[in-house]
């Protein structure tokens, strides 16, 4: 880290209270004079930083900038397993991810961005990721896991979305089968998971595991085309800091279940929270829809479902949605 980062972790550690140019400098081991020039250069990025004589330097608690420092202080004694970047705009987390990942990046590294141009969705869709409002992030997971082990990566993500939403909310989280987060019936969170396959192994070279979380509303609304199936975890205005305690959350917890992989035991939370079981579904193949009834989500995550006609059938991935 260099000088202007460690200023920025002391001041996100000490968030709302002075600390002496004296003290950040001793710390620092670094002369006042380029304590200063750091704090002038964050200010100059956005952050809130005041400076009082006699009382030093205080990072405002309003500031609400993304950085791998405000994360990493929420991540505590889990910080060490996590590389954190941070744009202020990017065309998809995931596709930057992918490409660091190909050249390289460890497992851990985390792409986040305040804003994306381009985001992404499953089924070729656009993720809507207007700036400041939203979490937009990828992991690079290089696991050791065979192809069908593996998608219990994105549902065991599912699993740790919806628990960090609670942790840091009052709202009751559902899943939607397969990787959709679910609060009032509407979508809060969109999960793509992405994977490169070795030519010559055939096995798994790595999975970019992209987190989507719509954590205020967004400044203009939703658009129109998703106003009605879309939501955010709050609907006022929350703590400067929620984002990055929920981006923390989502890692501890995800890095819990992953590390057990490919035991499964995050199964039994991910079938407590189905939104779909019991109801009345349509299952889309294509451009026709089968009316059916959702019935249960077995321990390999597929959806058993009745149709009309009687007939039963587990479905191990597809697009279905809720009849009203
Ligand atoms: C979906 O709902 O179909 C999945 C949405 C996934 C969105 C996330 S946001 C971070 C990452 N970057 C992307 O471009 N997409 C994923």
């Amino acid at each position: 880290m260099n000088v202007k980062q460690c200023t920025l972790k002391v001041l996100e550690n000490h968030k709302g209270q002075y600390i002496s140019g004296q003290e950040l400098a001793q710390q620092l081991s670094v002369s006042r004079n380029s304590v200063w020039k750091s704090v002038k250069s964050l200010r100059e990025e956005g952050y809130e930083i005041s400076a009082v004589p006699n009382k030093g330097y205080c990072l405002a608690n309003s500031s609400d900038i993304l950085s791998s420092q405000g994360i990493k202080k929420h991540l505590a004694e889990y910080s060490d397993n996590f590389d954190i970047i941070v744009y202020k705009t990017i065309t998809s987390t995931n596709s930057v991810a992918k490409e660091l990942a190909s050249k390289g990046a460890k497992e851990g590294t985390v792409i986040i961005s305040e804003e994306q141009t381009q985001g992404r969705g499953r089924l070729g869709r656009n993720f809507y990721s207007p700036q400041k409002t939203g979490i937009y992030m990828s992991l690079i997971l290089r696991p050791e896991l065979n192809a069908s082990e593996s998608l219990f990566i994105t549902t065991s993500a599912a699993v740790a979305v919806a628990r960090a939403i609670e942790s840091v909310s009052d709202k009751d989280v559902k899943i939607k089968w397969v990787n959709d987060v679910f609060c009032n019936d509407k979508k809060v969170c969109g999960i793509l998971t992405e994977a490169s396959f070795g030519l010559e192994s055939g096995g798994i070279e790595f999975v970019v595991l992209g987190i989507g979380i719509n954590v205020k509303p967004p400044q203009d609304g939703f658009p129109s085309k998703i106003e009605e199936i879309a939501t955010s975890v709050f609907e006022n205005d929350i703590s400067a800091d929620i984002r990055s305690e929920l981006i923390a959350e989502v890692l501890k917890n995800f890095l819990q279940y992953y590390k057990k992989l490919p035991s499964k035991d995050f199964i039994s939370d991910y079938k407590a929270r189905s939104l779909l079981i019991g109801r009345k579904i349509s299952v889309i193949s294509g451009d026709s829809a089968q009316n059916a009834t959702a019935i249960d989500i077995d321990d390999d995550c597929k959806l058993k479902v009745e149709f009309d006609d009687g007939t039963q059938k587990l479905l191990s991935s597809g697009e279905v949605s809720i009849r009203i």
